[in-house]
């Protein structure tokens, strides 16, 4: 059965916070999160199953715009097309926003994010040196242009 995905909100922050916790070493606080959630500076949604928070993803929408902040799914749960359904969606948001580009930035080890990035047609497009505070590793800069998009 497909994924639903749905917004995720303020009630959704503790949840949230612990799906981070066991994603990243260097993760969003409390603050970080409400203050796109709140603020409507990003927009956050999420996959669930059996009522478990399993994937979620943040991303910015400003002006043509989009771009990736976060992606995350629960490490129990990869593999099976969470990360997927998440940035299909947000393409299909991005598509009714008008959007026409997007950009991420991902750490140059993160085989498994590359890998997904590139299966939706995101480029590199440069390099950004020792870039991550938590282990000074390079970033790879991507980006996707919604003209290629076929839904
Ligand atoms: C990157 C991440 C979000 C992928 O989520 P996921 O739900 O496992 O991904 P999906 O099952 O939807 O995979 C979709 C595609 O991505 C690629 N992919 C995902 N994980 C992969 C892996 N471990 N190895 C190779 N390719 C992979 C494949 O192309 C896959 O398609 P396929 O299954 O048809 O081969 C997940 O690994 C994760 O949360 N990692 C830790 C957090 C992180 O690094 N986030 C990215 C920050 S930029």
């Amino acid at each position: 059965m497909k994924d639903e995905v749905v917004e995720l909100g303020e009630p959704d922050v503790r949840e949230l916070m612990e799906l981070e916790a066991l994603c990243f070493a260097y993760h969003w606080t409390r603050e970080q999160f409400l203050l796109g959630l709140e603020g409507e500076v990003f927009k956050v949604i999420g996959v669930r199953r059996d009522d478990i928070l399993v994937g979620y993803m943040a991303f910015s929408l400003i002006a043509d715009e989009m771009e990736v902040l976060n992606l995350a799914v629960h490490p129990e749960y990869r593999r099976q097309g969470v990360g997927e359904a998440l940035l299909s969606r947000s393409f299909e948001m991005c598509v009714a926003n008008g959007t026409t580009k997007s950009f991420l930035d991902v750490k140059v080890s993160n085989d498994p994010a590359l890998a997904l990035y590139r299966k939706f047609g995101y480029k590199k497009i440069g390099v950004r040196k020792k870039y991550y505070p938590d282990t000074r590793e390079d970033a790879l800069l991507l980006r996707y242009d919604f003209k290629q998009y076929e839904g």
